[in-house]
C-alpha cells in the first residue's frame, strides 16, 4: 500500500472514530455496570478479555518480525506496545475481582477494534516509516515515553485500587478510594488516554493518532457516564470529583 493511500485509510478510520464519539455519549457499551439485556449471549468476562485483546499483541508481535524495519527505535516501539497488550490480554483479566460476564458482541466488535488498531500501527511502523536509532533521542520521542510511562502507572495504580474494593465473593459496587480516584471516576481511563497520546507523540505519526482518537472516542464518554452512575448511587459521593480531567471536566 502506498503512504498516500495509507493515509487515507487512517482518516477515513479516525472519522470512524468520531462517530463512535458521538454515538457512545447516546448508548454505554453494554458491559461491567452498564451491562444490560438485549446484546446477545454473554461469556466469562476473563474469557472476553483475553478474546478481545490478544489480537493487539500477537498481531503487532507478528508485524514486526515480518516487516523490514528492525532500527533500535523499532524495537522499542514494540516493547512499549508490548508492555502494555501482554499485561492487558493474558495478565490483567486474572487479576479482576468477581468481574461481570461480557457480552459475545462486545468481545468481538473489541476484537476487530483490535485488529485494526494493531494493522495500522504495526505496518506504519514496521513497513513504511523508517525511524533511525537516532530517533530515540528525538525530543518527540524522549518526552511521549516519558508521558506513556506515566499513563501507563496512573492506569495501572487506579485499577490496583478498584479490585481491592471487592471482598471475595462481593460483587457489587463501591465508591474508590485514593490516590488518582480522590480526583477523577475514571483514572484508569485517564491513564489510558494520556499513554496513547503519549503513543502518537513519540512515534509521531497519524497511525499513532487515530489510536489516540480512538481511545479518546471509546472513553470519555464511558467516563461522563461512570460519573453521572456514581452520582446517582451515592449520595456521599465527593462532591468535589470530577469526570475526567482534574480540577476541570
Ligand atoms: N483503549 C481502550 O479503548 C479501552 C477501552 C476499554 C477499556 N480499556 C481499559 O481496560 C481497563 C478496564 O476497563 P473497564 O471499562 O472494564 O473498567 P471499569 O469499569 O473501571 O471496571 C474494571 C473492573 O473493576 C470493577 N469495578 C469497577 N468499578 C467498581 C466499583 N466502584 N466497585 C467495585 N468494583 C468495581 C469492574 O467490575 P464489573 O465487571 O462487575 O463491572 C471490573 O471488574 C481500564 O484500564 C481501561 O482503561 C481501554
Amino acid at each position: 500500500m502506498s503512504p498516500e493511500l495509507f493515509d487515507q485509510v487512517v482518516l477515513g478510520w479516525m472519522g470512524l472514530a468520531a462517530a463512535t464519539f458521538i454515538l457512545l455519549f447516546f448508548i454505554s457499551a453494554p458491559y461491567g455496570r452498564h451491562t444490560r439485556k438485549g446484546w446477545g449471549p454473554q461469556i466469562p468476562a476473563r474469557l472476553g478479555w483475553i478474546l478481545m485483546e490478544a489480537p493487539s499483541p500477537l498481531l503487532m508481535g507478528a508485524l514486526f518480525l515480518l516487516g523490514s524495519h528492525k532500527s533500535a527505535a523499532s524495537i522499542a516501539f514494540l516493547v512499549l506496545w508490548e508492555a502494555h497488550y501482554l499485561h492487558r490480554a493474558f495478565l490483567y483479566p486474572f487479576t479482576l475481582s468477581n468481574p461481570r460476564p461480557v457480552p459475545v458482541s462486545i468481545t468481538f466488535f473489541g476484537a476487530c477494534f483490535n485488529f485494526v488498531n494493531a494493522s495500522i500501527n504495526g505496518y506504519f511502523l514496521f513497513f513504511l516509516a523508517d525511524h533511525p536509532a537516532s530517533w530515540l533521542a528525538d525530543p518527540r520521542f524522549v518526552a511521549g515515553t516519558a508521558l506513556f510511562a506515566a499513563g501507563f502507572v496512573v492506569n495501572r495504580w487506579a485499577d490496583l485500587l478498584l479490585r481491592g474494593l471487592r471482598a471475595p465473593g462481593e460483587t457489587g459496587y463501591k465508591i474508590p478510594r485514593g490516590g488518582p480516584w480522590e480526583l477523577v471516576s475514571s483514572p484508569n481511563y485517564l491513564g489510558e488516554i494520556l499513554q496513547w497520546c503519549a503513543w502518537a507523540l513519540l512515534t509521531w505519526s497519524l497511525a499513532g493518532a487515530s489510536f489516540a482518537v480512538w481511545t479518546i472516542a471509546n472513553l470519555a464518554p464511558r467516563a461522563v457516564t461512570n460519573h453521572r452512575w456514581y452520582r446517582e448511587r451515592f449520595p456521599d459521593y465527593p462532591p468535589a470529583r470530577r469526570a475526567l480531567i482534574p480540577f476541570l471536566w
